[in-house]
């Protein structure tokens, strides 16, 4: 064990040594958002999720690709009304888990920048394009609320406890706890994960490693350049991604310096930010790969060379070994 524990911290520094991995080859034609990716064991198929009108599905039989489009989660839009104009069905940061038998995909409705935001849910015995069931809003929000209803994230807590993450600039990333996979139990916003302070902290993730002594929160911080952006943000203001780490999926998370990361503006430790051809990395999930037995993260980027194109998947394996997430080959 120690010589195993010497060797995987040897692995880290290595990894800090030669700088940060490019993601996986494989994914770097695929333009999407704030992708959320599952394997089903029973197809044998990886599953990624999107950002995008109807929520486009992406499969593939291996994490290396090819990656096809195979379709979308709701044909029908959503049955939550009231926020997107008629005949646009652009439905934001899928969240995707296997929860009782059954695949769960939390889905924002929202426009940019407004808190006319939903958050809804549908369920699927195998992920596959048509076999979705709209069950529609779990929780809302309302210009003035002290929240934004956006960026859910299902987690399943000591005890089986259903908690949804939740959150953006808006006061920051906030967690309810929900009696079932389509009914909010505690009133909004219910715990504070992380950000706050006008931060533009989004996108909150969290997630234990089997087995791991602690939860992980991941954020994606900064400023998100869009398609057909024209002007950078200033250096180092451009999204990144960044952690804590607590005893329960609730937190308190705190970063490596032993700052909250619900604290001021600058706390969280980076995961990921820009390097190479990777610029703005951000909008992260992640799942255990059962097919490696190794932690993955996917993310979206904009390619460097490309500024004001559109965002690509990027694929990564995650250390946790050091008690820290290091990205890694
Ligand atoms: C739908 O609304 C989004 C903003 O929420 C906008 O970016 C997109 O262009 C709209 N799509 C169409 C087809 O109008
Ligand atoms: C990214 O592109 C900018 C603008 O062309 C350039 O100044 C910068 O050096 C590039 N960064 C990397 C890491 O290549």
């Amino acid at each position: 064990m120690r010589i195993l524990s010497i060797l995987s911290a040897l692995a880290s520094l290595v990894a800090l040594a030669f700088g940060t991995p490019n993601p996986l080859p494989g994914s770097s034609n695929i333009a999407l958002r704030d992708p959320a990716i599952l394997y089903n064991s029973a197809s044998k198929k990886y599953f990624v999720f999107a950002t995008g009108d109807h929520i486009p599905i992406f499969t593939s039989t291996s994490l290396l690709g090819p990656w096809t489009n195979v379709g979308a989660v709701l044909p029908s839009c959503t049955i939550i009304t009231g926020i997107t104009p008629p005949g646009n069905c652009s439905l934001w940061a899928p969240d995707v888990h296997f929860v009782n038998g059954e695949y769960v995909l939390y889905y924002s409705v929202s426009t940019g920048g407004s808190q006319n935001s939903a958050i809804g849910v549908a369920t699927s015995p195998s992920m596959e394009p048509g076999t979705w069931t709209d069950h529609g809003q779990v929780m809302r929000s309302k210009t003035g609320d002290a929240f934004n209803s956006i960026d859910p994230n299902l987690v399943v807590d000591f005890n089986g406890v259903l908690k949804l993450g939740f959150g953006s600039y808006w006061g920051g990333i906030y967690q309810i706890v929900l009696s079932s996979i389509t009914t909010q139990m505690e009133s909004s916003p219910g715990d504070h994960l992380a950000g706050g302070n006008g931060r533009p902290a989004e996108g909150g993730f969290t997630y234990q490693p089997p087995g791991a002594a602690y939860w992980y929160e991941f954020f994606s911080d900064g400023i998100t350049p869009l398609q057909g952006a024209t002007s950078r943000p200033a250096a180092g203001a451009e999204y990144k991604v960044r952690v804590g780490r607590g005893p329960s999926a609730t937190g308190p998370f705190i970063d490596q310096t032993g700052d909250a990361i619900t604290s001021g503006t600058t706390s969280g430790t980076l995961v990921l930010g820009s390097h190479d051809n990777v610029y703005a990395p951000g909008g992260q999930s992640l799942f255990r790969d059962p097919v490696s037995n190794r932690d993955v993260m996917v993310y979206h980027y904009v390619r460097n060379d490309s500024f004001g194109g559109p965002s690509y998947l990027g694929i990564n394996y995650v250390d946790f070994s050091s008690g820290w997430p290091v990205v890694v080959d």
